[in-house]
């Protein structure tokens, strides 16, 4: 790659999208995975200029990132700087756990058939090198509100501050460019939450219900929402970019919210998460979590767009001695067999 042109990031700041199809896979055992996933990464682009051509309006995009021991088989060394497995947090019965997960695909668009074709294509091109352990389809719920019934969305930030809380600098320029994103799947106990009253919602939230103007001062808790996930580093704010999507399915009860945050480093999420969970002071937790649970939890690195072009050139000596081996476990209280179940993308069952 020619070093003095700047590597072009994957569409991490494109706008919120109506609709969109978080997929995360764990990457089968055998050196033929790691080609096929090699090879997918070379041709994202153009699968997506393929689907989205179709309707460009429509505006498809697709975010690929990678968890800690999946770059380490894919791609070897050099590795992201602070790129790690998930970091549990448990407090009482508050737990953010860690699942499973190798690759993520973020598929947005403002129409769920193209993200679906996007989803199909890559499906396809991976056959039995990937197994999907989670797959949820997120969609725009009014005026953005998640299905608590608040607006979520308002505060990220947009423009160049939005690059600038995302975009990897010159802390680690062999990666300038990339980000870091956190995925957690969080189930509502909406019966619990409704019956709460409007008022006793926003002290928890930390703004109006209806309006979406934020609690004044004297008004907002030290433990609402929008209090605990606001993070200062030097006296100056530390922002992340979220593009959170409510899902779910009536016949099952299931009623959510697909957290995904973007950042130039994971230690301000997990700092989020911690403020949280555990609570800023300890204790001071966040009351969202009296009503919802975290059920997953994954940490990803997304490289450039111009890295994903460049990988299948890259020589397959680059790849580390254990590129045959099946990664070890990710963490200690996944569901055995590394996936959650649902079957492999070629639509067999799980072994
Ligand atoms: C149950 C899952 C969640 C729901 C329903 C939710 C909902 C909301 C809502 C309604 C707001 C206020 C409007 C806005 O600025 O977007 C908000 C703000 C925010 N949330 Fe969440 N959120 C969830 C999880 C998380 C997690 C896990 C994090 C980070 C680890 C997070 C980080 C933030 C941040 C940074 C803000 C903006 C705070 C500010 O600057 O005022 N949220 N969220």
């Amino acid at each position: 790659m020619d070093q003095s042109t700047p590597a072009v990031p994957q569409a991490v700041t494109a706008p919120l999208s109506r609709a969109a199809i978080f997929l995360v896979v764990t990457l089968s055992p055998g050196s033929d995975s790691r080609t096929a996933m090699r090879a997918l990464c070379a041709d994202m682009a153009g699968l997506v200029r393929t689907v989205g051509f179709r309707d460009v309006e429509a505006g498809l995009s697709c975010i690929m990132g990678f968890g800690s021991e999946a770059w380490d088989r894919l791609f070897g060394s050099p590795r992201p700087a602070e790129l790690h497995p998930f970091r549990e947090f448990h407090a009482g019965p508050r737990h953010a756990p860690a699942t499973p997960g190798d690759v993520l695909f973020h598929i947005r668009a403002k129409r769920m058939d193209l993200c679906f074709e996007l989803a199909m294509q890559i499906a396809a091109n991976l056959g039995d090198a990937a197994v999907a352990v989670d797959e949820v389809h997120g969609f725009r719920y009014f005026d953005d509100r998640d299905l608590m019934g608040f607006v979520d969305g308002t505060e990220n930030p947009s423009g160049q501050l939005a690059a600038d809380s995302t975009l990897i600098g010159a802390e680690d320029a062999a990666f300038a460019g990339g980000s870091y994103v956190i995925v957690q799947k969080y189930l509502h106990n909406l019966q619990a939450w409704n019956a709460l009253s409007t008022e006793k919602q926003e002290l928890i939230i930390g703004r109006r219900k209806l309006s979406d103007v934020e609690l004044d001062e004297a008004t907002k808790p030290t433990c609402a929402h929008s209090a605990l996930t606001v993070i200062e580093e030097n006296g100056k704010e530390v922002k992340i970019l979220r593009d959170n999507m409510p899902f779910g399915s009536v016949a099952k009860g299931e009623f959510g919210t697909y957290f995904i945050g973007y950042s130039r480093s994971p230690r301000t999420v997990e700092q989020m998460l911690e403020n949280m969970f555990i609570g800023r002071p300890a204790g001071n937790y966040d009351r969202i979590l009296d009503f919802s649970t975290a059920v997953t939890g994954c940490l990803f690195f997304v490289p450039t767009a111009t890295f994903l072009d460049n990988v299948a050139d890259a020589p397959a000596a680059e790849a580390p001695a254990v590129a045959t081996d099946p990664p070890p476990p990710h963490a200690s209280d996944a569901p055995s067999g590394g996936s959650l179940g649902i079957g492999s993308l070629k639509g067999q069952p799980n072994e």
